[in-house]
């Protein structure tokens, strides 16, 4: 799939893209592009936000600067959903990654200080998604996670059988994984579970499953 991101900070995205999985499927089941609204912007000097009319405080993210951006970028419609990140959208959770995973492209759409002119929300993207109910002071973290946990999702992202079975996936009914322990199985006292190192896998398969938190839908 093709993932596009437009922002003001392209180059924030270097350390995404070295750490696993994105790394691992960049190039070959992914490919991002990074679009910078400065570079496309119509206003003299890079310009690319404004004073919100009605006065207040803040600098608002243009409706002409965004719609150049994927003009340029798109010559028309984007191929896929553009995504406004913001804390008004829809909450992001699994079933949206799902979602997302399922497209072949996705636009993300990153603001900063006050954030967008509604009218890119409400006319040039197509949807909206909130990382949750806090305030960052950008969308380019919030694309991060979009980023992160769809790539994650993508053939050959993990090692086989790493991501199958996790937290909010169907194989888990949708709830948070069974505890995990490590070596050593007894430290200041505290125990790893004497069936994990029964070596019984059907003993350990049903611990497992007891073990899976369900979530009130
Ligand atoms: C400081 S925030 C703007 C907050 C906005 N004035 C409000 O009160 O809703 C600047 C930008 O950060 C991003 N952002 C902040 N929090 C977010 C969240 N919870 N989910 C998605 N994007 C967020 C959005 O792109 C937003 O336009």
């Amino acid at each position: 799939m093709r993932i596009d991101v437009f922002t003001l900070v392209p180059h924030a995205y270097a350390w995404l893209t070295e750490q696993v999985p994105v790394a691992n499927v960049l190039g070959t089941e992914l490919e991002l592009r990074l679009f910078n609204y400065r570079e496309t912007t119509p206003l003299r000097a890079g310009q690319v936000d404004d004073e919100p009319y009605g006065g207040g405080a803040g600098m608002v993210l243009r409706v002409d600067v965004v719609a150049a951006a994927l003009d340029r970028t798109y010559g028309g419609s984007a191929p896929g959903p553009v995504i406004a990140l913001t804390p008004k959208g829809r909450p992001l959770t699994q079933a949206v990654v799902e979602e997302f995973t399922a497209q072949p492209s996705l636009t993300l759409l990153s603001a900063r200080f006050e954030g967008f002119d509604e009218r890119i929300v409400e006319q040039l993207a197509t949807d909206a998604v909130s990382v949750g109910p806090y305030v960052l002071s950008n969308g380019d973290l919030p694309a991060m996670l979009v980023l992160d946990a769809v790539a994650r999702r993508l053939p050959g992202a993990l090692a086989a059988g790493s991501g199958e079975i996790e937290s909010f996936s169907a194989e888990l009914g949708g709830g948070l994984e069974y505890p995990h322990y490590t070596r050593p199985s007894e430290f200041r006292g505290w125990s790893v579970p004497e069936v994990l190192l029964s070596g019984d896998h059907a003993r350990i398969e049903a611990w497992r499953r007891d073990h899976v938190v369900e979530i009130e839908a």
